[in-house]
């Protein structure tokens, strides 16, 4: 039998798939069942204050999961769908409420992957998926990344790396404007030429946005950013090493470089492949090298800094 018609038969049983989206691998079920949504939480252990972002293979699925008539989302659509934005909107009352952690809003996008696409149509309903990880661990970019953390998974569906490499540009739409609750791929400049900025920012820890921790995407080991002074506490030989260009200190047991010609994009796409690669390896620690906060790079530092967070040192 044909993976996705397995893949889709386990959706409408109301099981759980991991399948492949541009940005990371998700762990999908139908948005619209409640039980569905409640193994996703079980699977990935993670709290039931953090909402999942439901996926649509189709511009009339939107009328199922929100009742709103704006005209920024039709032209944030047009511009970006399929694509890595998650748009915040009003839900209707066929989205269970666990599927959005009790909030009166659900976030929406329409992955750009043609067997996520494949995987929705076939399902015939929306598919509520958060990344296909253990909650608070590295998002998966391969199919062996969710075979080797989530074993139990009922079908995962093998597309390959992905080609984005980091989660979706999240927002949420204002009367006044629009506020990024999570940077990615498409960057504020990209949405400014659609949409004015609204004035006032969202705090993280705010109600509008809910699991935007502090701590998140941590692999197994020690993570931190590299700054020279890192190299008088740690031993580099015992340690994996994450670079930009190609420019690593001496010393390293190992070096990964991601992006020898510089594009920002080369090193998004490879950044969790090279943490789950050092986390499986027999390095201790891994340290990875800042890149310029332009662009896509301010959704990396956000990422390297998350990663960072929980075992970081001081300084
Ligand atoms: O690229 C992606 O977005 C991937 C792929 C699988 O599509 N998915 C993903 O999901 O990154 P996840 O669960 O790791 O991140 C979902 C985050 C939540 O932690 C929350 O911060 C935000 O999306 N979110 C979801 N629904 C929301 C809502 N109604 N209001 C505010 N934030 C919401
Ligand atoms: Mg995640």
């Amino acid at each position: 039998m044909d993976p996705l018609d397995q893949a889709a038969a386990c959706i409408r049983e109301g099981k759980v798939v991991a399948f492949p989206t541009e940005t990371v691998y998700g762990l999908g079920a139908n948005a619209l069942d409640p039980m569905a949504a409640a193994r996703i939480f079980e699977l990935k252990e993670r709290p039931a204050f953090d909402p999942l972002i439901v996926h649509i293979a189709d511009l009339s699925q939107l009328q199922l999961l929100t009742p709103s008539k704006d005209p920024r989302l039709t032209r944030l659509a047009e511009a970006f769908w399929p694509g890595p934005l998650t748009v915040v909107v009003p839900k209707t009352e066929r989205v269970p409420d666990l599927v959005t952690s009790g909030l009166p809003t659900v976030g929406v996008r329409m992955p750009d992957h043609p067997m996520a696409q494949e995987l929705i149509r076939r399902s015939g309903c929306p598919i509520a998926a958060p990344s296909a990880n253990k909650f608070g661990r590295i998002s998966p970019t391969a199919a062996q990344h969710v075979t080797r953390h989530m074993p139990e998974v009922d079908f995962v569906l093998d597309g390959g790396e992905t080609r984005v490499g980091i989660e979706s540009t999240i927002i949420a739409l204002r009367p006044d404007g629009y506020v990024i609750l999570r940077p990615g791929a498409i960057t504020r400049e990209d949405l400014n030429r659609i949409l004015p900025e609204s004035a006032s920012p969202v705090a993280a820890g705010s109600p509008e946005a809910p699991g935007m921790l502090a701590s998140h995407y941590s692999p197994a080991k020690p993570f931190h950013l590299f700054t020279p002074t890192l190299l008088q506490r740690l031993d580099p030989s015992k340690c994996g090493f994450i670079s930009y260009r190609g420019n690593a200190p001496q010393g390293f047991a190992r070096v990964l470089t991601l992006a020898p010609d510089g594009d920002l994009k080369a090193y998004a796409a490879g950044i969790f492949g090279a943490m789950h690669q050092l986390e499986a390896s027999g390095v201790e620690c891994l340290v990875a090298e800042p890149v310029p906060e332009q662009g896509i790079g301010i959704a990396i530092m956000d990422r390297l800094r998350k990663a960072a967070h929980e075992h970081g040192l001081p300084g």
